[in-house]
């Protein structure tokens, strides 16, 4: 078969969070299937990105005092860590900010612009006037028009359920300022996807998408397809859309271009060529790797702006499930979401790998990494199955025979039965039914292991440790295991490495199914797998636990923001300002008129215990004298700012203020002393 040239992509993570299982699942789905590709002598690329632009990103770096720039590029950083560590093999990782994407979304907009196919009309939304935002429905909580549960999004209600507009939410805010927002108009551009019904249509019922994605894009095609709000107002972390300053491009728009313009980065330090893969009528083939929430992007937007702009549309999409953890969605506020980096802390990326192997298909429904059954799977099938094929024949070769297999290993038929799978297996992964060849891969070391219980090596070398048939024997057993590893190998790359290495072997290519190791020197037995430990298992819960807990403490520490000044008082003061101002109660010890001033009494108060014991006392000017005789204060209780830095006076040093309260003249109010208050209360 002639070698198929192939570019693969999987959807660009947000530059603004961490990499983790959900994304992971796609990627490692993803991977299996590109180095099953180059294992089969395809030549098949990889590409993938950091989505770096949008709102989102732009509020996270200034949160952090950080440029966007700055923040996409730290996380990039860590993505391509995370990736990595989880053996995920991209042939180039690039960004969505990035000079290629820019001018790729530039060329494609203005293609789209000189067929007529951009809109522009004014629209109204919601804005947040302290921010200067316009704000996207996720921006705006308030409180629910139909159930009246509080702090609910603006476009759903998480307590009961129900859909409504932003305008409708009761009490709405911007969840970035605590403003109410405003009705706000302003220019919008859109694209105009409903000229590509007829093309979509074609396109979708094509075999390019599984069956339940082209159905469900028939509901959408029939009735809801609307032009598309391709524009965003400044501020916003993104491309400035040409010939319209102030107007960026959604980030939507620039993102799967970034497929595009993370290939052209490799083009231009490679000798894979630009066009060979984007243009039309080439024998090249292009596939994107999606989750099921990311669908209407990739199989309406997308191949209708590729169509538009002159480009190929992809040979398929492949659209997966969720993956869901103990059974429930991976949800940050219930801390069932598992960091990529909390994984690798404790546990060995390929038990990951290999169990979503056993678990995925090319359906879309959700997949359940369910921990118990995860260890259990692991151990049962990598180690107890196919490690223990090696581990139990390679010992007797390495002692008996100086590591040298049989020339003629025991069992010619297990092992062919083993190879006449080749194909079968291959174009299952082809297929993405990696469950069903995981099944078939087990049920051959089913039958390799069951073989070696029968002959029983180990009793054979009680009596001879280098009789000829305890050599055929373990040699039919390390050949079922490296046929085994071959088969496994997309899966499983870095323990494959190890076998080979055991080997002594060059790295497996599918073809090498072909082959048997015969008159062939071995290395010496390592362990090629451990057991999944649970008490390990569990080290990753509680550290996923911890940083749930964590997170929640940050978000009660700085709490979202206040709302718009809703005290009605001028010169509102944020918490912050309250929170330094300490407050003490305070005994007037002494009170006395200030010569020369109307409406001054000097007071010395006391506050009570210092750390030591000594009363702290302090001299404080205060403008209480038309409502007090000094001599009836003494005794009295008051509330006094004690932090307050001394402040000079005409008539001395003043060390603090006194809180009273009254109109004035004759009624100004201090504490009267009471039972329960003592000097040096802290006022909470
Ligand atoms: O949903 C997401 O996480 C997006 N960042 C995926 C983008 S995929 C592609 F279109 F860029
Ligand atoms: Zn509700």
């Amino acid at each position: 078969m002639s070698q198929r040239k192939i570019l693969v992509t999987s959807a660009l993570p947000y530059a603004n969070g961490g990499i983790h299982l959900g994304h992971l699942m796609e990627a490692i789905q993803t991977d299996i299937w590109v180095r099953l590709q180059n294992l089969r002598g395809n030549d098949c690329v990889y590409v993938c990105a950091d989505d770096a632009h949008g709102t989102a990103i732009m509020l996270s770096a200034e949160q952090q005092g950080i440029s966007p720039e700055q923040l996409i590029e730290n996380v990039s950083r860590e993505h391509q860590k995370d990736f990595a560590d989880f053996l995920i093999h991209f042939d180039n990782f690039h960004s969505t900010h990035s000079s290629e994407n820019k001018l790729l979304s530039e060329h494609i907009y203005n293609v789209l612009d000189k067929n007529g196919l951009i809109n522009r009309r004014n629209i109204t939304q919601l804005f947040d006037p302290e921010k200067k935002l316009f704000l996207a429905d996720r921006y705006i909580t308030g409180t629910c028009p139909k159930c009246k549960a509080e702090n609910q999004y603006g476009d759903n209600c998480e307590a009961c359920g129900s859909t409504y507009s932003p305008a409708e939410l009761i009490d709405p805010r911007s969840s970035i300022s605590g403003a109410t927002p405003i009705e706000k108009e302003s220019e919008h551009f859109f694209f105009a996807l409903p000229e590509f019904r007829d093309m979509l249509s074609d396109w979708t019922r094509s075999g390019t998408l599984q069956d339940a994605v082209a159905n469900k894009l028939r509901e959408w095609l029939d009735t809801q397809l609307q032009e598309w709000d391709i524009s965003r107002d400044a501020p916003y972390f993104g491309f400035e859309i040409p010939g319209a300053p102030g107007k960026y491009f959604y980030v939507w728009l620039d993102a799967p271009i970034g497929y595009m313009a993370s290939f052209q980065n490799l083009c231009d330090r490679s000798d894979y060529e630009f066009d060979d893969y984007w243009q039309n009528d080439r024998d090249t083939e292009l596939y994107h790797f999606i989750g099921k929430d990311i669908i209407n992007f990739h199989t309406l937007f997308w191949p209708a702006m590729l169509t538009s702009a002159g480009y190929r549309t992809p040979t398929a999409v492949h659209v997966h499930g969720f993956l869901t953890v103990d059974g429930t969605k991976m949800s940050k506020s219930r801390g069932t979401f598992i960091n990529a980096r909390t994984y690798l802390d404790h546990l060995n990326p390929e038990y990951l790998r290999y169990f979503l192997a056993a678990k995925l298909s090319n359906g879309i429904d959700d997949l359940d990494l369910n921990l118990e059954d995860f260890a259990q799977r692991v151990n049962s099938d990598l180690v107890g199955k196919v490690v223990n094929i090696a581990s139990r024949c390679a010992g007797f070769i390495g002692k008996g025979f100086d590591g040298y297999l049989a020339e003629q290993p025991d069992n010619p038929e297990l092992l062919a039965q083993i190879q006449s799978f080749k194909d079968e297996i291959g174009d299952l992964y082809e297929s993405r039914e990696y469950s069903k060849a995981i099944r078939l891969i087990m049920a051959l070391a089913d039958k390799a292991n069951q073989y070696i219980n029968d002959k029983e090596p180990w009793v054979i070398a009680k009596t001879d440790k280098q009789s000829p048939e305890l050599q055929a024997i373990c040699s039919s057993g390390i050949n079922a295991f490296r046929l085994l590893m071959c088969y496994l190998k997309p899966v499983l790359p870095a323990m494959t490495a190890s076998a080979e290495q055991f080997l002594a072997i060059e790295p497996l290519r599918w073809d090498d199914l072909d082959q048997l190791l015969v008159g062939h020197k071995i290395n010496k037995f390592k362990p090629l797998m451990t057991r999944v430990e649970a008490d390990k298992v569990q080290a990753m819960v509680d550290a996923t636990q911890k940083e749930f807990e964590e997170l929640a403490q940050t978000k009660a520490e700085s709490p979202a923001p206040a709302a718009e000044n809703t005290t009605g008082f001028e010169d509102e003061i944020e918490f912050d300002d309250f929170a330094k101002v300490d407050l003490r109660i305070a005994e007037i010890i002494s009170a006395e008129h200030v010569e020369g001033a109307d409406k001054l009494l000097k007071l010395v108060l006391n506050l009570g215990p210092d750390k030591l014991g000594q009363e702290i006392s302090r001299t404080v000017f205060s403008g209480i004298k038309s409502a007090y005789e000094p001599e009836k204060m003494l005794g009295m209780l008051t509330v006094v700012v004690a932090n307050l830095k001394p402040r000079k006076m005409k008539f001395g040093l003043s060390e603090g203020m006194i809180l009273a309260a009254g109109p004035g003249g004759k009624e100004i109010w201090l504490l009267e002393p009471h039972t329960g208050a003592q000097p040096g209360m802290r006022i909470t």
